[in-house]
């Protein structure tokens, strides 16, 4: 991009909020011929701020779409076995079509072994293995909510992944990995040519500079620099990491792995930091949550 050429701005919080608008209207379709409307369920575990607020925003976007909701607090001194009756009972409840256990728990807890025991077909975050394994191997399943927001993003906006050259920086379970198999596979948002870059990668900005679509999801906030960016480049920046701010209300603002001043004049794409793939990741959950209670239906 020249000097005067500002990049498309990959507004994620818009993108969800059509989406919104679509989930609500076949909500109230399903209602309309007597049908139960998608029911999720979130337990939060202990106090942690950040958990707290994502799962009160679950929660929110779950009664702006018409789906049914149940939040279940535990203190963060429950044992394995008091947490995986909770599971149990979840799977158990007809009236839940999905649920989630939010993370991270508490350290002596086995989040695996949680994660394991959640029915895959009310595992709307995508996290059971069988779920992971339906997704590495292209068959149908719930995918984890960020990298699914991040591709239907991209599909909105019509940006070409086919053939190009889609580096990923960081490798977790959650996000960097899937993203960069769903990137790789051969489908309508895929078939790229993907890297996936971490901790110990070599010449990571020699990388870098080879992006034609740079997702960096690593949580240092500006790890990117500029000089890191081909120009051109399309960038989904997926940190979104609380740091210190008095001049808000809450006490932090948002702030991306990328350095959104340096990297938007080389971009031809970028997606801001907050309103970027946040409310993607929101969303998905809505999406995975509606196709669980279809399923169902
Ligand atoms: N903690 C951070 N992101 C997530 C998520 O997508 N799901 C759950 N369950 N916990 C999280």
């Amino acid at each position: 991009m020249s000097e005067t050429t500002k990049p498309i701005i990959l507004d994620g919080k818009q993108t969800a909020k059509d989406i919104r608008s679509e989930i609500a209207e076949t909500v109230a379709g399903m209602v309309e011929r007597g049908e139960k409307a998608p029911h999720l369920a979130a337990v939060l575990v202990g106090n942690d701020g950040g958990s707290e607020t994502y799962v009160n925003y679950k929660v929110k976007d779950c009664k702006e779409v018409g789906f049914g909701s149940t939040l279940i607090r535990k203190a963060d001194t429950i044992s394995q076995e008091e947490l995986l009756q909770v599971v149990k009972d979840l799977n158990e409840n007809p009236e839940i079509d999905g649920f989630i256990v939010q993370l991270p728990l508490p350290k002596h807890i086995d989040e695996q072994e949680i994660i394991r025991a959640i029915d895959p077909g009310k595992d709307v975050d995508g996290f059971h293995p069988v779920n992971v394994g339906n997704m590495v191997l292209g068959m149908d399943g719930f995918l984890s909510a960020t990298p699914s927001g991040i591709v239907e993003l991209l599909r909105r906006y019509k940006i070409e992944t086919s053939g190009k050259h889609c580096v990923v920086i960081g490798r977790s379970n959650i996000v960097g990995t899937p993203m960069s198999i769903l990137l790789s596979r051969n489908t309508e948002v895929g078939n790229a040519t993907v890297t996936l870059c971490h901790s110990r990668t070599k010449n990571l900005k020699e990388i870098t500079l080879q992006a034609d679509i740079l997702i960096p999801a690593l949580g240092k906030p500006g790890f990117v620099s500029g000089d890191m960016i081909k120009e051109g480049a399309v960038i989904v920046d997926v940190g979104t990491t609380r740091v210190p701010d008095d001049s808000k209300k809450s006490g932090y603002a948002l702030k991306g792995d990328v350095k959104f001043d340096e990297a938007s004049p080389k971009a031809s794409a970028i997606t801001p930091v907050p309103g970027g793939v946040g409310p993607m990741t929101r969303v998905s959950l809505l999406l995975n949550t509606l196709k669980a209670g279809r399923l169902k239906a």
